[in-house]
């Protein structure tokens, strides 16, 4: 994919005379996706107990995604973005027996911190859903009606390892013999290393088994369905082995907290089932309404869930007669000293303690750059200062500090771009070209960067985005340092127009990496870009036009007053922070 195919004649800037080597077209001009609708959704979570990192970045990365969509496409109609809790199931029936509490209480009390939690992390979801309402309720019971009528549900026998944590039946493959504490022997799940039981029930079962070759059909229709590429293929693999019935309903007298069957009070709905319906009860279904939203959705998910999300769904989806969801985007997990965080490791990293520590902006930063979709990474506090301190603090601070300090900017405006000292035209010679060829190197870097920020959100590799912008930082202040604007003088007609042009450039650059950063950090970004006077109406990715002077364009913030002074952008944690200390002690 090149920027220059997506030129368009209709961008004020971006072509014209003078681009032939670089252009900056707004972004939006060549998407399809100007006017379409998106919904984005997060998993819900289980309320068994507190939330911890790995859900928050489940949710954040939702969050980025839905936030550069909205930058794409700013209508407020055109993207919804759900998330909640998943309070049904015998997980849930379990934990709140043994913390005395019933069901209610219990997912009422942790419901509400999830709330709190993403409230607090900014995540800004349009609807927050829990599978006690009775909208969902309702629509579970709708889609189970569906299914009955299409006889895709009969009655039988099904038995088989239980494993309540995972909430699903385990083959025997899955199953190992553990000691316990007591050194008793007990079964349990060999990837997780939860208790199962065997159970054997008469239930209501999906013929599941039916849905093997459409599923094939579809993900080898649309590549892109599951992203990354390679848990796509995994699921192309699960599908070339067997894929038997599935059960979706338990005794009641044995899970009692959950969605009754229809029309059979003696059967509790399928936790699994009652969940991923949660995805059409927050659009409305089983209204008309939800066929406005429904299939454009992308669901944002952890690799631990993806067969719930990529067979059991869509295959349910398929029976009820609907497509299967547009995207599924998978991350992978969070570790602690290379371990999985689990409470009775006590390894559990607590997420509003860092938010705490290291503030919103910059545990969101971190999350996002740091995380890989396809790998587990490790989490270690030390991490998160190295990362945050010479990223945002030192280099994206510092090159924001260089250009507005009074010092060096004492007009406190954004000076004019001198196109005789910085010609469109590389390699041209005279006594007043100033720029060198690293500097068309940059320039060239940051107008192809909205681009390729756009590419790594379509392959959910949104690391890579910030890992670009990052490149792009150091870059400039490369740029900055090479031409050493503290050495030049205002005074001197000879300096002036040069330095008033790398302030410019500088400028230009921080303008694009702030509003790029929106998605992830977004009150560093406002700070930023508040203080570069861009008004709200300036922030959007359709209107982003890098350095438009350089283009033979006019520049609407030229001889514009910079915003207020607020302080440093990101002040730096190493010093400050006295838990660190004492982390390092320990
Ligand atoms: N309730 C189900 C999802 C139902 S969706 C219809 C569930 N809940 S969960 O609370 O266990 O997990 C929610 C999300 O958090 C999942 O995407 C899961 O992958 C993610 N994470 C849980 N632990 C994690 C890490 N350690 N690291 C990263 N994400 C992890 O599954």
């Amino acid at each position: 994919k090149t920027w220059m195919a997506g030129f368009h004649p209709q961008n004020r800037c971006g072509g014209g005379a003078g681009s032939r080597h670089y252009s900056s077209g707004p972004l939006g001009a060549r998407d399809d996706i100007r006017g379409a609708r998106a919904f984005f959704t997060t998993p819900i979570f289980y309320v068994n107990a507190a939330p911890h990192i790995g859900h928050l970045y489940s949710a954040l990365l939702a969050d980025a995604l839905c936030r550069h969509r909205r930058l794409r496409v700013p209508s407020a109609a055109a993207t919804r973005f759900s998330t909640g809790t998943d309070e049904h199931g015998l997980k849930i029936q379990q934990a709140a027996a043994a913390a005395g509490l019933a069901p209610t209480e219990l997912c009422d009390r942790v419901s509400a911190q999830f709330r709190q939690l993403f409230r607090e992390a900014g995540i800004s979801s349009t609807d927050f859903i829990r599978t006690t309402e009775t909208r969902h309720r309702i629509a579970v019971q709708h889609f189970w009606g569906l299914l009955k009528a299409r006889g895709l549900l009969y009655k039988g026998l099904y038995e088989g390892w239980y494993c309540a944590s995972e909430e699903c039946f385990l083959p025997e493959a899955k199953v190992t013999r553990q000691s316990d504490s007591s050194g008793d022997s007990c079964h349990v799940s060999l990837e997780s290393g939860h208790p199962v039981s065997w159970t054997k029930e008469e239930n209501y079962i999906f013929r599941l088994s039916q849905f093997r070759e459409p599923l094939q059909r579809w993900l080898r229709g649309d590549p892109q369905a599951i992203a990354p590429e390679p848990f796509h293929r995994a699921v192309l693999q699960w599908l070339e082995e067997e894929l038997p019935d599935l059960s979706v309903s338990r005794k009641s007298s044995h899970l009692h907290w959950g969605i009754p069957v229809p029309g059979d009070d003696s059967q509790t709905i399928y936790v699994w089932l009652d969940a991923l319906v949660n995805y059409l009860t927050v659009i409305g279904y089983p209204n008309a309404e939800f066929k406005s939203w429904w299939p454009t959705t992308s669901h944002i998910i952890g690799k631990d869930i993806l067969k719930f999300h990529a067979i059991y769904w869509p295959a349910l989806l398929l029976g009820a007669g609907m497509s299967p969801p547009h995207r599924i985007y998978v991350h992978s997990h969070w570790t602690v000293c290379g371990q999985k965080m689990s409470k009775s490791l006590g390894n559990v990293v607590d997420p509003r303690t860092c938010l705490d520590r290291y503030t919103v902006d910059g545990f969101r930063y971190f999350l996002l750059r740091q995380g890989v979709p396809n790998w587990d990474c490790d989490y270690y506090d030390e991490k998160v200062v190295k990362l945050l301190d010479s990223e945002l603090a030192d280099a994206l601070g510092g090159l924001l500090n260089r250009c507005t300090a009074k010092r060096i900017n004492p007009s406190g405006t954004y000076p004019v771009f001198c196109t005789t000292c910085f010609p469109s035209e590389p390699g041209l010679v005279g006594p007043s070209v100033r720029a060198q060829a690293e500097d068309y190197a940059l320039v060239n870097a940051v107008a192809t960067l909205p681009r390729q920020v756009a590419d790594h959100y379509d392959n959910f590799q949104i690391y890579k985005a910030l890992e670009a912008v990052s490149s792009c930082v150091r870059q400039t202040n490369g740029f900055v340092q090479r031409h050493a604007p503290w050495r030049l003088n205002w005074e001197s007609p000879v300096d002036a127009p040069w330095l008033g042009t790398v302030l410019h450039v500088a400028l230009e650059c921080l303008r694009v990496f702030g509003t790029l950063l929106q998605p992830v950090t977004p009150s560093l970004a406002d700070k930023l870009l508040s203080r570069l006077g861009v008004s709200a109406t300036e922030r959007g990715l359709g209107e982003l036009c890098f350095l438009p002077r350089f283009y033979g364009h006019p520049c609407p913030f030229e001889g514009r007053r910079l915003g207020p002074e607020t302080g440093l952008l990101f002040p730096r944690l190493d010093q400050s922070r006295a838990w660190l200390v004492k982390a390092h002690r320990t």
